[in-house]
């Protein structure tokens, strides 16, 4: 598989690099960011790139690729609904459209939350947005799309969140969520657990495009 990655300086997306390059199913990852990874690896090739709403310029070492994994997202906390909006919904689609268009034989994969609402409908504004966000993407006319709404997600093998509290959260919580792992698939799972089941899911399909935490941790 030749493998885009999106966000592979974040938390997931460090996760997902990881797998990637251990995983002999994958070829290649073309790593598009705003900042560098600080990684060397012959498999990985990145794009540092510096307008997420258009692609023009780079569009051309976008396409003839297998899969995308998008982990770029934040978090809504401190953000207003715009600046939230813009980041999630409008980069999200301003990537995946230009994707689909490259490359009609993709599986695309989108990195959400659980409580994502589909309906659009609910009281939490990010749930409203990421439902938006995850139902024009299936929309899209790539070969298949997969919303990821893990819950909590314990990073492991030295991968740390670039979200200050979030990385406070994980460090002074770390023996506890290892447990809640094990307990409570429901609840939690790992970076490890998220880059082997993206890999897989683009590889083999899963029966249906949302896939819940249980159904990462499951895969
Ligand atoms: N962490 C969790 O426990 C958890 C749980 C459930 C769902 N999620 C979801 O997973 C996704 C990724 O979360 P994360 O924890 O990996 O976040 P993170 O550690 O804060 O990483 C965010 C990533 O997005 C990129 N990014 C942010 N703003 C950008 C912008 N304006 N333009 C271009 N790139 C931008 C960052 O690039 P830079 O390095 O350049 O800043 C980084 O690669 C989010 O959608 C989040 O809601 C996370």
């Amino acid at each position: 598989m030749r493998v885009i990655l999106f966000g592979a300086t974040g938390m997931v997306g460090q996760g997902v690099l990881r797998e990637c390059l251990l995983d002999a199913d994958v070829e290649s990852v073309l790593a598009i960011g705003r900042s560098p990874t600080g990684q060397t690896h012959a498999k990985l090739r990145e794009i540092v790139h510096d307008n997420f709403l258009d692609f023009s310029t780079i569009e051309s070492q976008m396409s003839g690729f297998d899969a995308c994994f998008f982990c770029l997202g934040v978090s809504s906390v401190g953000m207003s609904d715009e600046r939230y909006r813009h980041l999630t919904y409008d980069i999200t689609m301003a990537a995946a459209t230009t994707l689909a268009r490259l490359n009609p034989g993709m599986v695309f994969i989108y990195v959400t939350g659980r409580g994502t609402g589909s309906t659009e409908q609910g009281r939490l504004m990010w749930a409203r947005v990421k439902g938006k966000t995850e139902n024009d993407l299936l929309k899209l006319p790539f070969k298949a799309a997969y919303m990821f709404r893990p819950a909590g997600i314990q990073p492991l093998h030295g991968i740390k969140s670039k979200t200050a509290w979030v990385q406070a959260i994980y460090v002074a919580t770390a023996p506890l969520l290892t447990m809640l792992n094990r307990v409570s698939p429901t609840y939690m799972t790992t970076t490890e657990q998220v880059g082997r089941a993206m890999i897989r899911v683009a590889r083999d399909g899963y029966p249906k495009p949302v896939l819940e935490s249980e159904d990462i941790n499951r895969v």
